[in-house]
Parts: structure tokens; sequence; C-alpha cells
């Protein structure tokens, strides 16, 4: 997708469609209502006619408006003005993308300093409508033998700001957004390729694909390696798999001079059937998204070095599939952490952690600022907090808080939830220093409770997205969240060193 911007002038705007909305009870938008003088009241008259209300999520396309240069109208139905908000605005580009890719549009004028919501400005609006445009055209057709869908015509949007100061700063938006939603894409089409394409193996090669694009630093560590460091929990979760665990390490150097890294470290399972503790058959599928962590590491790291933003980031990624087998781990095993901490494995399906607390262990010898863990790891956190926000915990405020910012800033909200020594204790095992799960309840901290124990040198963070990384339903299929809260928090840090 081509993007551009232009003066606010609708009369200079040539091309296939402008966008212009209209509230409720027919009341026009300013960009609707410069329109509809040059026109002569046509789009009243059309209004009045009851065609269109302005009603939230409704569209109407006029053809051949009399005395305009654009060739096309959409107006998109805002809702009430008084309840005009950040989700109603995002809803309405949805829908008017979705009606322009019905028509054989190639370029749009989107009036979008017309559009600002309340604590909002122009720059937010451009880069939201960056993504939503960007996620209106995804496909993942490329495990279907044929495409069956008609390819949407779009190809340019181009962003009419009236107010010169404003215009400065959309055109870093619409290319912050554009790098995000690249990022993204990779994060949705690595969530969403089968398991069986999408193995340990096969990350470890992307990896190497994006260290040839971007010019970073790659390092893999295969088992024996793994076994020579000692790294005895990630290796459990590997035992029962015949797919080799891989753990990999990309380096991304934005910045001249030594500054210490930002450390992402994302889960890889690439398929989690539970091991021995076997999951239920319902919805299985969908385990093959416990990649999403790192999947969303490197779309992060994409957005980042497309950006050229300068800042080093580190991206750590463990990978395995958990199965049951013959050598598999089972409940009961006491196995030695890289940390030297030993663990009793009590349920082989909490095996995110396992594989996590070893590649927080090894994250130290990248000496870093700050280590953020990413990872699909408890349906806790799908029941404490469903697929709105992410689970957010840390044992650095200062940390917690500013991933809270970019959450808000970028509209991939993260949601704080309490770590401490009262959940701490429900981790105390009878014959290891700790045991992997914390029972029944609180599951979310008590997970993020046990990496934090592996997590003592540093900074530390820790984004629980088993709720918002994958849309399950009709819709089913990969998000490519917190690719947009991860890259803000990195744009915000490049900005303030
Ligand atoms: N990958 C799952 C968590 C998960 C659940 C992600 C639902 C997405 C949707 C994780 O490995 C897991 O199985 N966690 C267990 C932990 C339990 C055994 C303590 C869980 O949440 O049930
Ligand atoms: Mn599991
Ligand atoms: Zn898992």
């Amino acid at each position: 997708m081509d993007f551009a911007i232009q003066a606010g002038d609708l009369g200079k705007y040539y091309g296939d469609c402008i966008v212009a909305g209209v509230f409720e009870s027919r009341k026009l938008t300013e960009a609707a209502k410069a329109l509809d003088e040059m026109c002569r009241g046509y789009l009243t008259k059309v209004l009045d006619q009851g065609d269109m209300d302005g009603r939230a999520n409704t569209t109407l396309l006029l053809h051949n408006v009399p005395a305009i240069g654009s060739k096309r109208v959409l107006l998109v139905g805002l809702g009430k003005e008084e309840e005009y908000v950040e989700k109603v605005f995002l809803e309405a580009i949805r829908a008017a993308f979705k009606a322009l890719h019905q028509t054989g549009v190639k370029d749009v004028g989107l009036c979008v300093a017309d559009l600002i919501v309340k604590g909002r400005d122009t720059a937010w609006s451009v880069l939201q409508s960056t993504l939503l445009v960007e996620e209106s055209v995804y496909r993942f057709d490329r495990l279907k033998s044929k495409r069956e869908e008609r390819q949407p015509s779009l190809q340019k949007i181009i962003f009419l700001i009236g107010d010169e100061a404003a215009r400065a700063g959309a055109e870093q938006a619409f290319k912050q957004g554009a790098a995000i939603a690249c990022g993204m894409n990779v994060t949705k089409d690595l969530g969403n390729l089968a398991p069986n394409i999408c193995t340990p193996t096969y990350l470890a090669e992307q990896a190497g694909e994006m260290a040839k694009t971007y010019n970073l630093k790659l390092s893999v560590l295969e088992e024996k390696d793994m076994e020579a460091l000692g790294m005895g929990a990630l290796l459990a979760v590997a035992r029962g798999s015949h797919q080799p665990a891989k753990l990999i390490v990309l380096e991304y150097h934005g910045r001249e001079g030594i500054e210490k890294p930002v450390v992402l470290v994302g889960k890889g399972v690439t398929f989690d059937t539970g091991g021995i503790s076997l999951k239920p058959a319902v919805d299985l599928d969908e385990m093959k998204y416990d990649m999403g962590g790192a999947a969303s590491v490197f779309g992060t790291l994409t957005a980042v070095a497309e950006m050229k933003l300068p800042i080093n980031v580190t991206a750590i990624i463990p990978t395995t599939e958990n199965m049951p087998g013959g050598n598999a781990t089972k409940p009961g095993d006491v196995v030695t952490s890289l940390s030297g901490q030993t663990i009793e494995i009590l349920n082989t399906d909490a095996e995110g952690r396992l594989i996590l607390c070893d590649a927080l262990t090894y994250a130290e010898r990248y000496n870093p600022d700050v280590v953020i863990d990413i990872a699909t790891l408890t349906g806790a956190c799908v029941v404490a907090l469903g697929h709105v926000v992410s689970g957010l915990m840390g044992t650095d405020e200062p940390l917690v808080q500013e991933l809270l910012q970019a959450g808000e800033k970028a509209s991939d909200r993260a949601w704080q939830l309490p770590l401490g020594e009262e959940y701490q204790e429900l981790l105390k095992s009878n014959f290891a220093d700790m045991a992997n799960i914390g029972g029944r309840w609180g599951g979310a901290i008590t997970a993020a409770c046990f990496l934090s124990r592996f997590t003592r040198k540093y900074r530390w963070a820790h984004l629980d997205i088993a709720g918002t990384a994958w849309k399950s339903g009709k819709e089913k299929g990969a998000t490519g969240r917190p690719v947009p809260l991860l890259t803000q928090f990195l744009i915000d840090r490049a900005q303030q060193h």
C-alpha cells in the first residue's frame, strides 16, 4: 500500500474516492460540509431522502457527485457526536475500507483531520488508519491451492489534512504505521501457519532470512549446546518431540557505540499438546499459536528494522514442540534449570515457563538494560482479562508503567496484575526448589511469579498474551498483537535515550 499526504482542499482532490464522516441525525462533519457546499447541497439532499442517517458502522457510496473532482464520495457513519470515541473511529474506518473493497477504487482520500477523537491527534488517526487498511488487505492464503477471493484493488491512501503543523507529523505517523503493519503481518503469518510447517527449525530458518534482510546478528543453539550449558528446563519440554528444539538469538544494532540492549524473550512453543498432561481435543488446533510470543518478537524486530530505529534490541526465542511420547517428561520429574534452581514438573502443560526460565537466565549474558518476555502463557489470563487487554506483570514498576503507556498510546492495551510473596508461596515443592504450577487460583500470577525467580539480575516485565494474540470463531486467526505496543515502547525509548 502507498501512502501520501495532501493539503485539505477537497476541491483539489481528483482521485477515485473521498471518505468523509457524518454524525447521527445527518449532521455533517466539516469535510462533509465543505463537499456539500461544493456540490450545492447534493449530500444533504441524499441524506434527507433517508438513505443514510449517520449511525455508526454504516456507509453510503455516492457516484458522480456534481461539481467535485473526486469520482466518488463515501460517507461513513460516526454515530452520536457526543458518543464519538476511539472505538467508534476505529470501527468507522474499518467499515469504510470494507465498503471500498467492494468497489474498484484504487486510491482514496481520507479526511482524517475531520475524524479526530477526543484525546488523540492527527498523527494517531493517521497511524491507526494505516494499520486498519493493511489489516483490511491482509490475506493468509498461501496454504490454499488457489486464491478464492477477489483481490482488493486499493493501492493508495491519501490523507487529506488542512492544518500544516498536523501535516508534518502525519508523514512520520504513516511511516511508523507501515512499519508496524509490516511487523504485524510477519507475526500473523507465523501464527497462522500450520504447525507441521511452522516448527522450531522453520522459525530458525525464518530468523536466518530476517538476519539477511536486515543485517542482524544471528546465533542458534542446538539441543547439544543446551545440554552443554545445562538448560534442563527447556530440554525437559523438548523430550517428547521428534522436532529438535532451538534457542534463537537475533541482535539488532541501531545505535552507534555501546548501549545496553532491550532484550525481548518470546515463547516459541510451535504446538502445545500439553505433553503427558494432555489437553482435551476441543479446539486443540489453536495451540499452534502457542508461539505467538516468539512471532510478536520477530514482528517487532521487523518493525524496528524497517524504521531503522536508533536503539539496540536483542531477541531471544526458545522454541520447541510440547508433545507426549515414550521419552516425554512425566509429572513428578525434577529437572535442573540453567540458573541451577531445581524444578518439580507437576504438570507438563505448564511448559511455557519452563522454556522461558532458561531463556531468561541466558538473557543475562547480553547485558540487558531491560528484559521483557512475551508469552501465550496461561488460560487463567484469558479467564481474568478476556481477549481485550494483555496481562502485564513485572518486578520493575517504572518499566511496567512505560509498557502500560505504550499500549495506551498504540491502542494495544495491557493491564497490570500483581506479583508478591503470597503468590510465590504457592509454588512450594516438597521435592525441589519449586514446583512448575501454583494450583488452581491466580494462575496468570503464579506463572509470572515462577518466571520472576529467573530475572533477579535485571529489570524485567512479562506480557501474557494468551487472550490477545489470537481470535477464535469464524474469523479465526492471529491478531498481530502485541506488536503495536512493543514497537511503540521502543519508539518512545529510542527518542528518550
Ligand atoms: N499455552 C498454554 C496457555 C494457553 C491457554 C494459551 C489457552 C492460549 C489459550 C499453556 O502452556 C498452558 O497450557 N497453561 C496451562 C497452565 C496450567 C497447567 C498451570 C493453563 O493455562 O491451563
Ligand atoms: Mn501448555
Ligand atoms: Zn503453552
